[in-house]
């Protein structure tokens, strides 16, 4: 009698993924129920930490690079062979929430402790991943880790960007890199087979469809802007309102502007202000000078480049009297990922059982800059209501649990590819 035989993604112990994220959430946790884990921070280094418990008794060899992204490796029987990397970040927005992120990277650990356990041997090596600074809040721009393992970004322009506090990325990597000293340093940019990442999905269409599985197919491109509104500073009480250069006013009226000028009946484009700093930040002061954030996304670039083109004739049409100037902070083009690992995840998804469908990521995700020098793969997963970027952010363990077992069976696949 022929047997079935039982697909990898079926040893996956989803309660004990559940149990390591509620363990991860609290490192850095908030009172509200969500996470605060800024990029190289105590907190990352912690959760980095307890990556590394975990690691210990799966015999995972720990290592790290010059920009901290954090490998825990299984050999593989070919040891020629380039490794699959999975993970996804550990770093958190601060007011984020449990589950992006650390799910990706947790699952992973799962996905290879599955393997281990059922004591199979792939051909090539895997290498769990934590990217350093996906989130890009503390510093800019995002998906650093991965942007500098993928040759995107140079580590050696980034280390001189500050925080809002004054540190640098040169001054948090060299303490973070010291925390971990114990750890064997290599060079990233190495070679690798593939790249697979599991996430939650941060919108609402797995959930509308009843679907467990998205096969990513690409991600939408983005652009960030620093907009500095540049006005004079003046007595609260004295100073005539017709003569005043208010760089507040003329900054509001900016993004008033921006919002009509960038607005699009399709709902296609993605506008953010989210940072909007005012200066001196005095009551009886006039503002002087404004500095804010404009994050800018569409699926097509060619779309994006027109929309940046309307920003500063905007900007400056609105200014009164300010004087203002635009700068690119950042760019990602649209990435489309490998068709076969789509398929792939797909087929693996029907096969577990798992209802499945294709969908674009309107987030960034650092299988983003993976993509660039392997084939790349991205797994969602429905969160609840789609919220994410909230500490309300929440996940079904069945779903989870289902994004563990997909990967753990790609996984497999790509592996002995
Ligand atoms: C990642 O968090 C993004 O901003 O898309
Ligand atoms: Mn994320
Ligand atoms: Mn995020």
């Amino acid at each position: 009698m022929a047997t079935k035989t039982r697909d990898i993604g079926e040893l996956v112990d989803g309660a004990r993924l559940w149990r390591r994220l509620m363990a991860m959430a609290e490192i850095g946790a908030t009172a509200n129920g969500g996470v605060n884990r800024p990029t190289l921070s105590p907190a990352d280094n912690e959760s980095r930490r307890l990556m590394l418990d975990w690691a210990k008794p799966l015999g995972l060899e720990a290592s790290i690079d010059e920009v901290a992204n954090l490998y825990l490796g299984r050999p593989g029987s070919d040891p020629e062979a380039a490794p699959v990397l999975i993970g996804s970040h550990l770093d958190s927005q601060p007011t984020g929430g449990k589950f992006d992120g650390a799910y990706g990277v947790l699952a992973a650990l799962e996905a290879l402790e599955a393997i281990a356990e059922a004591g199979i041997e792939t051909r090539r090596p895997i290498e769990v991943v934590a990217w350093t600074n996906e989130e890009g809040s503390r510093f800019q721009p995002g998906c650093m880790g991965s942007a500098v393992f993928a040759g995107a970004l140079e580590l050696a322009a980034l280390r001189s960007v500050r925080d809002s506090a004054g540190v640098t990325v040169g001054a948090a990597l060299e303490e973070t890199l010291a925390g971990l000293a114990e750890l064997p340093r290599r060079q990233g940019g190495f070679p690798v087979a593939s790249y697979l990442e599991v996430h939650i999905e941060q919108g609402p269409r797995l959930e509308a469809a009843g679907n467990a599985i998205g096969a990513v197919t690409g991600i939408q491109g983005s652009r960030r802007f620093g907009v500095e509104v540049l006005g004079a500073e003046a007595h609260a009480g004295t100073e005539p309102m017709p003569q005043r250069r208010d760089a507040l006013k003329a900054a509001c009226q900016i993004v008033a502007a921006l919002e009509q000028a960038l607005a699009d009946e399709s709902d296609r484009v993605r506008f953010t202000v989210g940072r909007f700093e005012v200066f001196p930040g005095s009551p009886n002061t006039v503002p002087g000078r404004v500095f804010f954030t404009i994050d800018l996304r569409h699926p097509e670039q060619q779309t994006i480049d027109w929309l940046t083109a309307a920003i500063e004739p905007t900007a400056l049409a609105n200014a009164r009297g300010c004087e203002v100037r635009v700068e690119v902070r950042a760019s990602a083009a649209p990435v489309r990922f490998d068709a076969e690992v789509a398929a792939l995840i797909r087929r693996r998804a029907e096969a577990l059982g798992l209802g499945h469908m294709e969908l674009l990521s309107l987030a960034g995700h650092d299988a983003g800059p993976l993509s660039r020098v392997c084939p790349a793969g991205l797994i969602f997963v429905p969160c609840e209501k789609g919220i994410s970027h909230n500490e309300a952010e929440n996940a079904e363990p069945d779903d989870l649990t289902a994004g563990a077992r997909v990967l753990a069976s790609c996984l497999v696949a790509l592996a002995n590819r």
